[in-house]
């Protein structure tokens, strides 16, 4: 039996539908807009023996495959690709037929961004896509590998000897992919929240303590903490599913 998911704010309400978990998270969404999402145990573990996937509960589960619903494109780290072991990103028909009730295109795309575009050409993700993947990468990434994977994916070059992150929202909103879904990881999220281009966090907390090394949700540097504004809060099962809005207006605490 699918988890109940019960909301907490911003009102409560029991056993949520799809449609009411997609409306959920759909509130004040603009056309243009950077969702990441995450989950993480209690003690702020992103993984657990390397993957996110021991952390994950079946609601989280439920909400992951509802926000794909939601966006233009799926944006993810070169390294989650490999450690995940992505494969064609495809919505099944239930959700395709929904993204199109709701003006969408029936698949997102999936954006992958690789600076030294060590990712094979051959691999499913690009020869089995429902819609023509694009890999981001920067200026100084091997040419040879930029032009093999430019025959299976729209190659974009955003920044020089960096990712320029203004320069990949900006390219994927000339295609029309202006809500942008980031499923991680961690040196992805941490190069979004360094140039302020982060809308919303959806982190899940599952109810596990991990203790160990494992890596939490953003790596790098940032010049001062973001400050966070709690939009929704839904439960299932001891787990909290939290809708944060990043406050553009508000300096963090440095
Ligand atoms: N808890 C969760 O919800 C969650 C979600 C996602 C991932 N994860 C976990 O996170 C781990 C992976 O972490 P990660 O930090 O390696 O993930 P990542 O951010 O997905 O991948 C890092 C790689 O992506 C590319 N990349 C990311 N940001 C870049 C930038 N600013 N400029 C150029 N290239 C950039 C680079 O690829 P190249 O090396 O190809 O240049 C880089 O090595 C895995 O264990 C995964 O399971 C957890």
């Amino acid at each position: 039996m699918t988890a109940s998911i019960d909301a907490l704010i911003p009102d409560a309400a029991t056993a949520l539908t799809d449609d009411a978990i997609a409306a959920h998270y759909s509130a004040g969404v603009a056309a243009t807009w950077l969702r990441v999402n995450f989950v993480s145990s209690v003690d702020g573990a992103a993984t657990h023996n390397g993957l996110s996937g021991g952390l994950g509960t079946e609601a989280d589960r439920r909400v992951f495959d509802i926000l794909r619903r939601l966006c233009d494109v799926v944006l993810v780290g070169a390294g989650t690709v490999r450690a995940e072991r992505y494969g064609p990103l495809r919505v099944d028909e239930v959700a395709a037929s929904w993204r199109v009730n709701h003006g969408l295109a029936g698949q997102p795309v999936c954006a992958i961004v690789s600076g030294a575009l060590g990712l094979d050409p051959a691999s499913r993700i690009f020869t089995e896509a429902p819609a023509r993947p694009i890999v981001v990468t920067i200026g100084t990434s091997p040419v040879e590998r930029r032009r093999a994977l430019a025959e299976v994916a729209d190659v974009i070059v955003a920044g020089d000897d960096e990712l320029d992150v203004a320069a990949l929202v900006s390219a994927v909103g000339d295609r029309g992919l202006g809500r942008i879904h980031c499923e991680g990881g961690p040196t992805l999220f941490g190069t979004l929240l360094a140039a302020d281009a982060v809308d919303e966090l959806c982190l899940t907390v599952s109810p596990l303590l991990e203790a160990g090394d494992a890596r939490r949700i953003a790596h790098g540097e940032l010049p001062e903490a973001r400050a966070l504004t709690l939009a929704g809060a839904l439960t299932s099962e001891s787990a909290l599913l939290l809708r944060y809005l990043v406050r553009h207006d508000a300096p963090g605490r440095s």
